[in-house]
């Protein structure tokens, strides 16, 4: 027969998810719960009632819809993001060796084709794909001043692309995956597209406890550690070719007008 009473751990297997995703939970949310001595409890029954009298509505406002944020300030996006982050990350990708002239890189949560337009001159085909419409017509506006005629562009969910199993070389995402409510679905859709031994290059935030900055920019999650990332890729089956943090030299060169955190960046290969 199940327990009834569990402690921190039973509850969190209870819930399908990890301790620290649990306690995040109980700093939030009003979950039942007594502290006795040093240690939580949690009735078995009182949690199954707290989570079924919970209300999807409640997290999917419109304030925190991405594809409604990014909408709305897309003619702005390139003033807002240079606030954020700067062009380190597209730095990294030109000189890390994976561009081919005669290959096909998909840009997921492109935006108004930061990324894409920069790397577009280096390969054959871009296909960027993004949620926002408002956000891919701000790419295509800017491509076709600035005389690009290689990219494609999809409005889609990345976690869903319309395009066949096996059909990319390389997929990149440059401040995407913390806007993503189950990133491993990402992650598995990067390995359905690509082909074996295709790429991703992966820049996102390093974990951070900056509320304002999520808030402000409407983040789901709060940048990543290096182990749950890792965790996905291998899950997904990739091997991690390079993790870095980017440093004081790089990130941080312009860290004290930047509001944006660290940042990593990692390549992973498709087995
Ligand atoms: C922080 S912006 C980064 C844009 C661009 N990569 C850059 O570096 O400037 C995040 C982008 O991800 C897009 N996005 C958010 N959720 C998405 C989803 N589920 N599928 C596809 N794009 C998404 C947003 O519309 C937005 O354009």
């Amino acid at each position: 027969m199940d327990k009834e009473i569990l402690n921190m751990e039973e509850a969190a297997e209870l819930f399908n998810v990890s301790i620290k995703t649990f306690i995040k939970l109980l700093k939030e949310e009003k979950v039942p719960a007594r502290k006795i001595g040093r240690e939580w409890r949690f009735s078995r029954q009182a949690l199954i009632q707290w989570l079924s009298a919970g209300d999807s509505q409640q997290y999917s406002s419109s304030e925190s819809d991405p594809k409604e944020f990014f909408d709305r300030v897309a003619a702005e996006w390139s003033k807002l993001r240079s606030g954020y982050y700067d062009e380190d990350v597209i730095n990294i990708l030109q000189s890390s060796g994976l561009l081919e002239k005669d290959m096909v890189l998909v840009d997921l949560g492109a935006g108004d084709g930061y990324l894409a337009r920069a790397v577009a001159p280096s390969v054959d085909t871009v296909i960027a794909v993004d949620i926002s419409g408002a956000m891919i017509s701000e790419l295509r506006k800017k491509a076709a001043a600035e005389g690009i005629r290689n990219i494609q562009t999809i409005v889609s969910d990345g976690c869903d692309v319309p395009l066949e199993d096996g059909s990319v070389d390389l997929v990149c995402a440059n401040m995407f995956l913390h806007h993503i409510e189950e990133p491993i679905s990402a992650v598995r859709e990067m390995g359905r597209i690509l082909k074996p031994g295709g790429k991703v290059f992966l820049a996102d935030l390093v974990e951070h406890g900056n509320k304002e900055l999520m808030e402000a920019m409407h983040d789901v999650w709060p940048g990543f550690s290096r182990k749950d990332i890792s965790d996905w890729f291998v899950r997904c089956g990739f091997s991690i070719r390079q993790f870095d943090t980017l440093g004081q030299k790089t990130s941080g060169r312009k860290a004290g007008k930047k509001k944006g955190g660290s940042v990593f960046v990692m390549t992973a290969v498709k087995q």
